[in-house]
């Protein structure tokens, strides 16, 4: 939920830190701050985002060529000057940053304050530093071993950078449950929850492992072992992220930017997947394909955006390959002692990679013995190491705290997924599998059509951001798509907007309708359109501002029921998620905008929820 980085090397740390900062703000912005040593510790922090830090830092002294930097998202102390990150030790002599939780930290907080400890703020981070300096003191470790010993005291998640002010030669980084990734440059290292902050600087990086320690020195060394002290091997691995896929490219905002990006994303998702013999081809799911065939159920686990994915996929996997798909949330999973067994697939999807929740869903899938998938987006993220195997969506790097083009990737996997279990149990004529498979790959013609409705959409968008409520009607593939629809407008304009099952929303929601009450209704599906359309009368009947997507060709004989219509490209009712989603993103982006809403960084929300 927060990012972290740090640098030791040749350069002033500073301004690698700060840039750092600004580029995973993403992950919590309630607060940051910097610690930086050059003879002696110097902290500045501050509530408030990244800026505010920087307006701090022109007062202050910036020089050194070691740092650690944090962006937080509180989760214990609010967020204010004192609990920003980073913390001291009881001398001021060790800094520490840190992304996660420490669960028993009021049990080491209370035995810290017996031998004498004085606490400046209301996190658990401080006394993690305070319990590392105390273990060094007593038993008069090294950094590197009082930090080793301080973890095995600690439950909970972490991923840390801790500082010395009497050793400028090195930074200790340590994780357990939250990302943290280490970049190797010539006698420099930049260490950071994701890659996005190192790529300008190196590309090879090392992916830190849960439960893995590491020293590194600014002559170049270093070494990773487990928290218990066995040595381990690193892998290197070469980053294909470009720093410039970060930039904005000329959108005011990155999740503007990444809607477009869906012309080319999807693609990108789809690439290298259907053969020219028109099979479809799934690498990771050959890896478990014994299991996937004797295997007679998927679960799929997730949150949000990604659980609504999950939602279009079990329609697509039922529809297509007769398998039956449960969709779960994480949350509620994890807790509900769900009856689970080794014939089961569990399905995680997440971008991030790192959502606490699903991760813990994971985490019991694989204690009850199902076979795990993933179906990602960040590379090397927790999620992605800890299934049996599983698929990247492969979107580049999705800044905007509302999920767009991740959702859209997600979809094409599990569209993917659908068509190989199909052509795998024959539940399709070598007809039906082509024309699917052919409308498909051809999709990214008709999301350019779509996207160049933005005008459109946007006038629209100047009638709904009056509004303080909206309804999403849908029916059968389309109905997860009203909630996704739903849950974009409300995240980031603010505006109560609920997703539901078109004929489902005369058993209450109904009775919400009055006057220009705004439904939007997804009108594209071929089959059951009579009764959507019925649907959309019974709320027109009673005043309803009505706005209706419907497919191309639809339009003229729709214009006496809907008051604003978006034409959607003809694509078989299954591909229709993929489509029928963009207007709805950018409906959300355009309502969000005069309304004054920070569209990148909704309040109250977060990237990656990797707190439960
Ligand atoms: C969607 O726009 C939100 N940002 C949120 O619901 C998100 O989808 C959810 O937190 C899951 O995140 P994940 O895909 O990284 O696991």
């Amino acid at each position: 939920m927060c990012g972290i980085i740090g640098y030791i090397g040749k350069r002033q740390a500073f301004p690698v830190i700060i840039k750092g900062l600004q580029m995973l703000e993403y992950r919590g912005y309630d607060s940051a701050g910097v610690a930086l040593v050059e003879n002696n510790m110097k902290v500045f922090k501050k509530k408030g985002k990244v800026a505010e830090l920087l307006k701090l830092a022109e007062v202050s002294d910036t020089k050194g060529t070691i740092g650690i930097g944090h962006t937080r998202w509180a989760t214990h102390g609010a967020p204010d000057d004192k609990n920003a990150h980073p913390h001291l030790s009881q001398s001021g002599k060790l800094a520490v940053i840190h992304n996660g939780i420490i669960e028993n930290y009021i049990v080491l907080k209370q035995a810290l304050m017996k031998e004498g400890h004085t606490f400046k703020s209301d996190t658990d981070t401080e006394v993690l530093i305070h319990l590392i300096e105390a273990v060094k003191e007593k038993d008069n470790l090294s950094l590197l071993e009082a930090v080793r010993e301080a973890l095995t005291q600690v439950i909970g998640a972490y991923a840390i950078i801790v500082m010395d002010e009497k050793d400028t030669d090195t930074l200790i980084v340590a994780r357990r449950g939250s990302p943290l990734v280490l970049g190797i440059g010539e006698e420099e290292f930049f260490i950071a929850s994701d890659a996005s902050p190192i790529v300008e600087y190196t590309k090879s990086v090392v992916y830190l492992e849960d439960n893995q320690i590491a020293i590194v020195k600014r002559n170049g060394e270093y070494n990773i072992s487990s928290i218990a002290g066995v040595p381990h091997t690193p892998f290197i691995e070469k980053l294909t992220m470009e720093a410039e896929a970060l930039e904005k490219n000329g959108y005011d905002h990155y999740m503007q930017k990444e809607i477009f990006e869906q012309s080319h994303s999807i693609a990108d998702a789809l690439r290298g997947h259907i053969l020219p013999d028109r099979s479809v081809h799934l690498r990771g799911l050959e890896e478990i394909s014994e299991a996937m065939n004797i295997a007679r159920r998927i679960i799929i686990v997730a949150c949000g955006t990604s659980w609504i994915s999950g939602l279009v996929g079990e329609y697509l996997i039922e529809s297509l390959a007769r398998m039956p798909v449960e969709v779960e949330y994480a949350s509620e999973f994890r807790y509900r002692k769900p009856i689970l067994n080794k014939h089961d697939i569990v399905i995680a999807i997440s971008q991030s990679g790192e959502t606490a929740d699903t991760l813990a869903a994971l985490q019991l899938a694989k204690e009850f013995g199902a076979v795990t998938y993933g179906i990602c987006n960040v590379v090397g993220s927790s999620i992605a190491r800890m299934t049996d195997a599983g698929s990247y969506i492969h979107v580049g790097p999705e800044i905007g705290v509302a999920s767009t083009k991740a959702f859209t990737g997600q979809v094409v996997i599990l569209s993917l997924l659908a068509l190989l279990l199909a052509k795998k149990r024959e539940t399709l004529s070598e007809e039906e599998y082509n024309k699917l498979v052919d409308s498909l790959e051809n999709i990214g013609d008709s999301v350019d059509k779509v996207l160049k409705e933005e005008k459109k959409i946007k006038e629209i968008a100047e009638i709904l951001k009056n509004k303080e409520n909206a309804l999403f009607l849908g029916r059968g593939i389309l109905f997860p798509v009203a909630l996704e629809g739903a849950l974009k407008l409300k995240e980031i304009s603010y505006i109560h907007a609920e997703g539901y099952p078109a004929a489902e929303m005369k058993h209450g929601p109904i009775a919400l309708v009055e006057k220009d009450f705004p439904v939007i209704t997804i009108a594209t599906n071929e089959s059951l359109i009579e009764k959507v359309i019925s649907n959309v009368q019974e709320v027109k009947a009673r005043g309803a501002l009505t706005i209706g997507l419907v497919r191309e060709g639809n339009a003229e004989d729709m214009k006496n029921i809907f008051d604003h219509i978006i034409e959607i490209p003809n694509v078989p009712d299954e591909w229709m998620p993929i489509l029928s989603v963009l207007p709805l993103q950018l409906l959300a982006y355009h309502t969000a905008i005069p309304r004054g809403a920070d569209v990148d960084k909704p309040r109250n929300l977060a990237k990656s929820v990797t707190v439960e």
